[in-house]
């Protein structure tokens, strides 16, 4: 016997759980395989993102930043604080509550839907005819799933260093990292990307001493040559210490702690002696076991499974959205695949623009930009013109104590088109969202610039900086 559905996901994570949601709404018939357990043994939904990802480390960075704050920053406000103390077991248990209740909501959005759980891992079994057939094979039993249409949103997993073994203990993935029940007092990180940064942050914030140690000669890469400078010079001041251009030698862990041999730019000969070490090199692809090769369908070199503009793999019924496919490993990118997916099977004709995805690092202040950067434009011979202006001047950004950062606009020199939006500030989360929705209007700088925005607000900076941007006629500098 076997179960019959028009749509089958694999995967629910952020992206898997939105096709899903999407496919249903469209009136199809879907099934969600899913096989994540919580360290208690319970199935969950919501994947990477929910439960060891985007969620808990929000979380953690907001906890941390409050114990900052009350520590260090109430002073300047006439408010003292006698002693401030923190419980790391219960701000723990606060981010699983935090977890539990968003993944209880998707188990709410399924019933809702309709959308069938089906517990378990799933794996190809064929691919001939008008249907794929597959089994979910859950403590040894396997159930036969027939599907009209397959979406592949098996996601990602952390990538690890050979030997650097992780035990999620002394030497931590993301999911180590996320659960520690003390602050270590001297934390090591190896890479300084967004997890090593906003988790770097994290336990820095609680009292740690954090040492980063990243093997590129710069950090940041990805983002605008001035979010870079101004992001380095901003880390230094908060005590996170990032050595660049390191080589990883051998790892050691005794009773104490780590002791990670490395050698610095130069070539000397370094050694970092640590309580716990976070390895945060990037993420790859996950498909094993999921019998791609029965189905005909092969992975790229770097594991991913290749799909063209729209998520279509080389079957015409199957799909792969997110972490599992090119592109940022983003939530927010993965779910919007989820729903144009889902649009596609339905015969409608959705698009993504992957040039105006937004990107977010949650640390403090945040960074966040949407479009090209100046280097990259530079590079593709573009003439641009742009604009900058700072938070240290807004009433605003005074207010609430959080002067740090800019907005930068980047717009065509002939045109004024926007090209690119970056952000440093304490909500740059939020701002980058005009920028992003400004973008895919297809807006100019002189748009963003005409446009009225709310006073006295950190939005006001977005505009100052697209009116510098457009004719250098910021109004307040
Ligand atoms: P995943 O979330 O990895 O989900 C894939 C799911 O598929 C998993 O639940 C897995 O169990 C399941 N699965 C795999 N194979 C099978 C199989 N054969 N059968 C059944 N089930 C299977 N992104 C942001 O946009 N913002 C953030 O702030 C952010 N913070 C992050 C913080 C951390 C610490 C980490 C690690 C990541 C963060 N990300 C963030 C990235 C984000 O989590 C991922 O981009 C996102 O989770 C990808 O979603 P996905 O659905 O493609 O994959
Ligand atoms: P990352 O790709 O952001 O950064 C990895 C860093 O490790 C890079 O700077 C790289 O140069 C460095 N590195 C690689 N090998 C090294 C080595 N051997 N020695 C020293 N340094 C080395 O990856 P990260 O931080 O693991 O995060 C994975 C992904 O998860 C991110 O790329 C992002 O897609 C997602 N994520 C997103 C977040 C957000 O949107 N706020 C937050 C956290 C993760």
């Amino acid at each position: 016997m076997s179960q019959n559905f028009d749509v089958v996901v694999i995967g629910a994570g952020s992206s898997g759980y939105i096709a899903a949601v999407r496919a249903a709404q469209l009136g199809f018939r879907v099934a969600c395989v899913e096989k994540w357990r919580n360290p208690n043994g319970e199935y969950a939904l919501g994947g990477t993102c929910l439960n060891v990802g985007c969620i808990p480390s929000k979380a953690l960075l907001a906890s941390s930043e409050e114990y900052e704050k009350a520590a260090g920053h109430l002073d300047e406000h006439g408010i003292s604080v006698s002693s401030v103390k923190i419980d790391v077991p219960k701000m723990i248990a606060r981010k699983d509550s935090i977890v539990s209740k968003m993944t209880k909501g998707i188990e709410f959005l399924f019933r809702k839907n309709k959308i069938t759980w089906l517990k378990g891992h799933a794996r190809f079994v064929s691919g001939e005819g008008a249907s794929i057939r597959l089994e979910v094979i859950e403590d040894g039993e396997a159930l036969l799933v027939e599907a009209a249409n397959v979406i592949i949103a098996t996601g990602s997993k952390p990538r690890h260093l050979p030997g650097i073994p992780v035990d999620n203990k002394l030497i931590c993935d993301n999911e180590g990292a996320l659960a520690m029940t003390e602050v270590p007092k001297r934390l090591g990180v190896i890479g300084a990307g967004v997890i090593g940064l906003e988790l770097g942050s994290v336990w820095r914030r609680l009292g740690a001493e954090v040492t980063i140690l990243e093997a590129l000669p710069t950090f940041l890469a990805a983002t605008d040559v001035a979010v870079q400078k101004e992001a380095a010079k901003l880390f230094a001041k908060q005590g996170l210490k990032i050595e660049l251009g390191v080589k990883i030698g051998e790892v050691v862990t005794g009773k104490k702690g780590v002791k990670v041999a490395w050698t610095d730019a130069k070539g000397g000969a370094q050694a970092l002696e640590c309580d716990r070490l976070i390895v945060s090199v990037g993420r790859v692809p996950h498909t094993e076991g999921l019998g791609l090769e029965t189905i005909g369908l092969a992975t790229d070199e770097r594991g991913f499974i290749p799909v063209d503009g729209h998520c279509r793999t080389a079957l015409p019924n199957v799909y792969a959205i997110g972490d599992v496919v090119r592109g940022p490993m983003l939530a927010h990118k993965g779910e919007d695949e989820g729903v144009m997916v889902a649009e596609l099977i339905a015969g409608q004709k959705p698009h993504i623009d992957y040039d105006k995805i937004p990107w977010v690092i949650y640390t403090s202040p945040e960074i966040a930009w949407v479009g090209k950067t100046e280097q990259q434009l530079k590079e593709e011979g573009r003439a641009i013109k742009t604009g900058q202006f700072p938070f240290a001047i807004n009433g605003r950004a005074l207010g609430i104590g959080s002067p740090e950062g800019f907005v930068k606009v980047i717009a065509d020199a002939a045109t004024d088109e926007v090209l690119g939006v970056h952000v440093v500030a304490s909500s740059a989360s939020d701002l980058i969202a005009e920028a992003t929705m400004a973008m895919e209007f297809k807006a100019s700088a002189e748009d963003i610039g005409r446009i009225c925005h709310a006073h006295p607000s950190l939005a006001e900076v977005m505009r100052e900086a697209a009116l510098a941007a457009s004719d250098k006629r910021a109004l307040n500098m």
